[in-house]
C-alpha cells in the first residue's frame, strides 16, 4: 500500500545500536575471562585484527555509555562472554565477570537505556568445546542451561528482554565460516543433529526466563535476509521457496510453532538424515514459548532454478572489499542463487535494499504474528578520519534512513516493531574483515594492524541519528531523499 504521510513510530519505541561481546570487548585474559572457541576462529582469518583488543568497549564502557546516552538512545543490544561468567568447568561463577555486566547493565539503567541481551553470539568457551565436543555433544545442554540460568538470576532484575542464539539459521548454514562445523565431509547430516542441539538450549533458555526474569521477554534472533526469485517463471518461485526454507524458514517455524516444520522433515526423509531428537526434546520445545522476534536484516537475495545435475557450487563470501568477489551457491534440484540487478551493492557484494527490510517485518509478522525488534541491519564499509578530524558517512547516513523508512512502513503496515538496534554502535570486528570493514555509528581510532589510541569519534551518521531519535522518528534530516 501507499500511504500519503511519514510514518508514525510508537511511543516508547526502543531506538539504540548493537554489539556482540568478542567483537567489541576486548580485554581477552583479564579477569579471570578464558578462551572462546571466536578467538581462535579469528585468528584462522588473519590479514586482519584478532580480537584480544577489538575496539576495547571492556576498559572504555562508561564513555561508551555516555555517548549513546548523549545521542538519545532509549536501548542498547549487546551479548555476555559465557566464558566470563563461567571460565572453567568446575562450576564456580566467576564475580569479576559477573561485576563487569552489572557495572555495564547499571551504566544503562542509569542512563534511561533498556539493555537488550543477547546469551550467545558465536563464542563459546574452549572448555565447553573440549569437554562437550562444542555443539555437537548433548553435553552442551546442562552447561548452556546453568550459563542461562545464572544469568537471568545475576541480571534479571534490570534486564527484561532477552534474546537466545544469535543467528542460528546462519551458524548451520555458514558453519564453516562461523567455527560450528568440525568436519566438513559429514556436515551434510551433522549440521541437523547440532541444529537441534541448538534448538534444545534456545528452549531451556525461554524457559529458564520465563521462570527466573519477573516480566522478561525472550526471543530468538534469526538472520533474515528475503530471497526474491529471479523471474516469475514458477520454477524460480518455487527455487525462492526451497532457499527460504533451508537458510530460515525451517528456524523461524520453530521458534514461533515450537515444532519443526513439514518441509524440513520430508527432506530429512528423503535424504535419510537422522537429526537425534529426542523425546525429552520435545517436551522442552512444548514449553518454549517465545515473546518476540530479533531481527538481523541487513540485505535480500536472488534465487534461480537449478536443475537437479548442475554442478553444486558452495557460498564463497567476499572477503576482500573489493566489489565482485563473491561465489554464489548452487545446491543441485533445490535453488541457485543470483544476482539481482535492481539493486546496489556494498563493497562485500551485499545488496543495499531498503526495501527487504519491509518485506521481512511483514513477512515475519504475517506469518507468526508477535512483535518484533530490529537487532541488527548495517552498513559495512571501509572508513578513515578526514583532515577536519570527523569522520563523513554519507552512504550509511542514506543507507540508514532508508532503511528506518522502510521500518515505519511496515508499521505503517501493521506490523509491531517495538525497536530499532542497527550494527553496530562503534566500530567493531566484522567477522570476516576486522577493522576493515567498519559498521559503526562511533569510530574507533585503531585498525587491524595499529592499535593506534583506542578514541571514540562520533561519525556524520552518529548526529544524524541521534537527530531523527530525538524526534521519535519524524526529523529525517536535509537530506530527506523525497520523504514528506
Ligand atoms: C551478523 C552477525 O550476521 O552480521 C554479526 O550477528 C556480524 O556478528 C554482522 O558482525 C555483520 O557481518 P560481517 O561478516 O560483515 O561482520
Amino acid at each position: 500500500m501507499q500511504f500519503k504521510k511519514n510514518p508514525v513510530f510508537p511511543a516508547r519505541f526502543m531506538w539504540g545500536a548493537s554489539s556482540a561481546a568478542w567483537q567489541v570487548e576486548g580485554a581477552v585474559n583479564e579477569d579471570g575471562r578464558t578462551p572462546a572457541i571466536i578467538d581462535l576462529n579469528s585468528k584462522t582469518k588473519k590479514g586482519y585484527a584478532d580480537n584480544s583488543i577489538a575496539s576495547d568497549h571492556y576498559h572504555h564502557y562508561k564513555k561508551d555509555v555516555h555517548l549513546m546516552k548523549e545521542a538519545g538512545f532509549t536501548s542498547y543490544r549487546f551479548s555476555i562472554a559465557w566464558s566470563r561468567i563461567y571460565p572453567d568447568d568446575s562450576g564456580v561463577v566467576n564475580q569479576l565477570g559477573l561485576d563487569f555486566y552489572n557495572n555495564l547493565i547499571d551504566e544503562l539503567v542509569k542512563n534511561g537505556i533498556e539493555p537488550i541481551v543477547t546469551l550467545y553470539h558465536y563464542d563459546m568457551p574452549v572448555w565447553v568445546d573440549k569437554k562437550y565436543n562444542g555443539w555437537y555433544g548433548r553435553g552442551i545442554i546442562a552447561a548452556f542451561d546453568q550459563y542461562a540460568r545464572t544469568c537471568f538470576k545475576e541480571f534479571g532484575d534490570r534486564v527484561k528482554y532477552w534474546l537466545s542464539i544469535n543467528e542460528q539459521n546462519m551458524q548451520i548454514c555458514y558453519g564453516k565460516w562461523l567455527g560450528v562445523c568440525k568436519k566438513d565431509d559429514t556436515w551434510f547430516e551433522d549440521q541437523w543433529k547440532v541444529n537441534n542441539i541448538m534448538n534444545v538450549c534456545h528452549a531451556k533458555a525461554v524457559i529458564a526466563c520465563h521462570e527466573l526474569v519477573e516480566n522478561g521477554k525472550i526471543g530468538p534472533v534469526p538472520g533474515y535476509v528475503p530471497i526474491y526469485p529471479e523471474t516469475c517463471k514458477p520454477e524460480d518461485q518455487i527455487a525462492a521457496q526451497n532457499a527460504e526454507e533451508l537458510t530460515e524458514k525451517v528456524w523461524n517455524d520453530f521458534y514461533a510453532h515450537q515444532k519443526y516444520n513439514g518441509f524440513i522433515k520430508a527432506y530429512w526423509r528423503e535424504n535419510d538424515i537422522d537429526p537425534d531428537i529426542r523425546p525429552e526434546d520435545l517436551d522442552d520445545f512444548s514449553k518454549a514459548k517465545i515473546d518476540f522476534f530479533g531481527v538481523n536484516c541487513y540485505r535480500s537475495n536472488t534465487a534461480k532454478y537449478a536443475a537437479s545435475d548442475a554442478e553444486p557450487k558452495d557460498y564463497i563470501l567476499n572477503k576482500s572489499g573489493e566489489k565482485g568477489n563473491l561465489q554464489f551457491p548452487v545446491v543441485p534440484g533445490i535453488y541457485a542463487l543470483t544476482s539481482n540487478p535492481f539493486v546496489k551493492t556494498t563493497d562485500w557484494d551485499w545488496e543495499i535494499d531498503p526495501i527487504a527490510m519491509r518485506y521481512s517485518l511483514r513477512y515475519i509478522w504475517d506469518h507468526y504474528q508477535l512483535p518484533m525488534v530490529i537487532t541488527e541491519n548495517g552498513y559495512g564499509a571501509h572508513e578513515e578520519v578526514s583532515e577536519d578530524g570527523r569522520v563523513h558517512d554519507p552512504e550509511r547516513v542514506a543507507f540508514m534512513r532508508d532503511q528506518i523508512f522502510q521500518v515505519g512502513r511496515a508499521i505503517q503496515d501493521g506490523c509491531e516493531v517495538i525497536g530499532y538496534n542497527p550494527w553496530s554502535f562503534t566500530d567493531l570486528l566484522s567477522t570476516g574483515n576486522g577493522m576493515s570493514k567498519r559498521y559503526g555509528l562511533v569510530f574507533i581510532n585503531t585498525t587491524d594492524n595499529d592499535v593506534r589510541d583506542l578514541s571514540r569519534i562520533p561519525k556524520d551518521s552518529y548526529y544524524w541519528y541521534s537527530n531523527l531519535i530525538k524526534s521519535n522518528g519524524q526529523n529525517w534530516g536535509e537530506e530527506s531523499n523525497g520523504k514528506l
